[in-house]
């Protein structure tokens, strides 16, 4: 009988799992398959030399991560299974490598063939014959080096990157995310409306119309690739006033897309339009609710003609209006007609429009709209200087309309305070 203290039993065990772990490791780089079995793909890298690394024998530590797989520049590695880092011949031996370079290029651990692509946000690069990418160089929506500049430069907003946007060109952005064309003198001649203060009367410091009116002011809609703001913009302030003067009777979205589809006359549906049109629209013929008559272009303004109008309207006496078909979807049969008072334009003077904001609803803002808006996350938006020093191309402008629904103010690091509009 033969007995032993467990624990040193215990010791050998484990001793033997050691020599048996490395054997295993011995085994694997063995069995792996060559590296360079098409070829040498980062014929160009260096990695022995960057870590001056040139064992003799077979040392299997002597090795660096390469591509997602493991090379050596010990003399092991030198056999007819090749595990050799790339610049192991060159930098340790002295002699060129007996495997050719791989036509190709690298990029991301991945070796793409001649004419092979990759998209770098915006920009796509193609692998050209000599092995090297060439990226075109159009500006992107997203400019991480914008996004740095405006959050380092105190501007009193903070940039980031919208998901949306990525991979977008800021000319896609500006012909495809805005969409309102700028008025012509026919709405610059518009009647102005001129609210008097009281004497005396102080306007609040701040004016959230969805406090004052809760469950009467619409969430945004979005427009996606359509350069449709004035009828996304021009459908929201008529939504939220058809509810505030119905007193929360009716409190339909209405629908942007049937003055996508509809309104034609002088407007170009997702490649722009003009507000006083959408405007004459709503009064004249009204529109239908958005459940009714769902937008249905995500897609970019570019890609097919307009879709067809599917809803039109006929008269029925005093005025009112009737819808002529069914909802164009199968879930909704409530095709009333909404049609509102004319609009009319605001003085420029801010009281006056802080004034018609409290007493009857949100208003309509045209602006003019610049590169960096694309990136804005929070804080108070203005037009920063960051792309100023740079090409033509870097620093672009389109017309925007949006929804106001208020005001406030905040106190500035230096003690000032900066008003500003709330908008959707
Ligand atoms: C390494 O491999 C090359 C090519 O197979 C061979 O010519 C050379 O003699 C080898 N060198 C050593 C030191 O084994
Ligand atoms: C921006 O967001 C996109 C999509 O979420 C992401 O793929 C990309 O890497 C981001 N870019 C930067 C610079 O953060």
């Amino acid at each position: 009988m033969w007995r032993c203290p467990m624990g040193l039993l215990l010791l050998f065990l484990l001793a033997g799992q050691v020599a048996l772990g490395a054997r295993q490791g011995r085994w694997r780089r063995e069995l792996a398959p060559g590296l360079h079995l098409r070829g040498i793909r980062d014929a160009e890298g260096s990695y022995c030399q960057k870590q001056d690394l040139c064992c003799h024998g077979r040392v299997d530590d002597c090795s660096l991560p390469y591509l997602g797989a493991t090379c050596y520049c010990d003399l092991f590695c030198n056999r007819t299974v090749s595990d050799c880092c790339p610049d192991f011949w060159d930098f340790c031996l002295g002699v060129a490598p007996p495997f050719p370079p791989v036509q190709g290029c690298m990029h991301g651990g991945r070796i793409y063939p001649v004419f092979g692509t990759y998209w770098d946000n915006c920009n796509r690069c193609t692998c050209q014959e000599k092995g090297q990418w060439e990226c075109d160089q159009e500006p992107c929506l997203v400019d991480p080096d914008m996004i740095a500049a405006i959050n380092q430069g105190n501007y009193g907003w903070q940039a980031g990157n919208h998901s949306a946007f990525w991979g977008m060109t800021l000319d896609s952005g500006i012909r495809y995310r805005l969409g309102t064309i700028r008025p012509s003198s026919s709405v610059m001649n518009m009647n102005e409306i001129y609210t008097v203060l009281a004497p005396g009367e102080v306007l609040p410091k701040a004016f959230e119309a969805s406090k004052k009116w809760p469950n009467m002011i619409h969430d945004p809609l979005d427009q996606g690739n359509c350069a449709g703001s004035w009828a996304f913009s021009t459908a929201a302030v008529a939504s939220d006033r058809v509810s505030i003067h119905s007193m929360g009777h009716m409190t339909p979205v209405l629908s942007p897309q049937n003055l996508l589809s509809c309104d034609t006359h002088h407007q170009q549906g997702c490649q722009g339009g003009r507000l006083d049109g959408a405007w004459w629209f709503l009064r004249r013929r009204g529109v239908v609710s958005d459940h009714c008559y769902p937008f249905s272009g995500h897609e970019q303004a570019e890609a097919g003609p307009a879709t067809p109008c599917m809803m039109h309207s006929r008269a029925m006496g005093r005025g009112k209006r009737q819808a002529t078909r069914r909802c164009p979807n199968s879930h909704d049969d409530a095709n009333e007609i909404y049609q509102v008072t004319p609009a009319y334009r605001l003085g420029s003077d801010e009281k006056e429009i802080m004034k018609e904001l409290m007493e009857n609803g949100p208003v309509q803002a045209l602006m003019e709209v610049y590169e960096d808006f694309f990136l804005y996350k929070s804080g108070i938006y203005s037009h920063t200087l960051v792309s100023m020093g740079r090409p033509e191309q870097y620093r672009r402008h389109g017309t925007h309309s949006v929804k106001i629904t208020g005001w406030g103010e905040e106190m500035l690091p230096d003690g000032r305070t900066l008003k500003y509009w709330q908008r959707v």
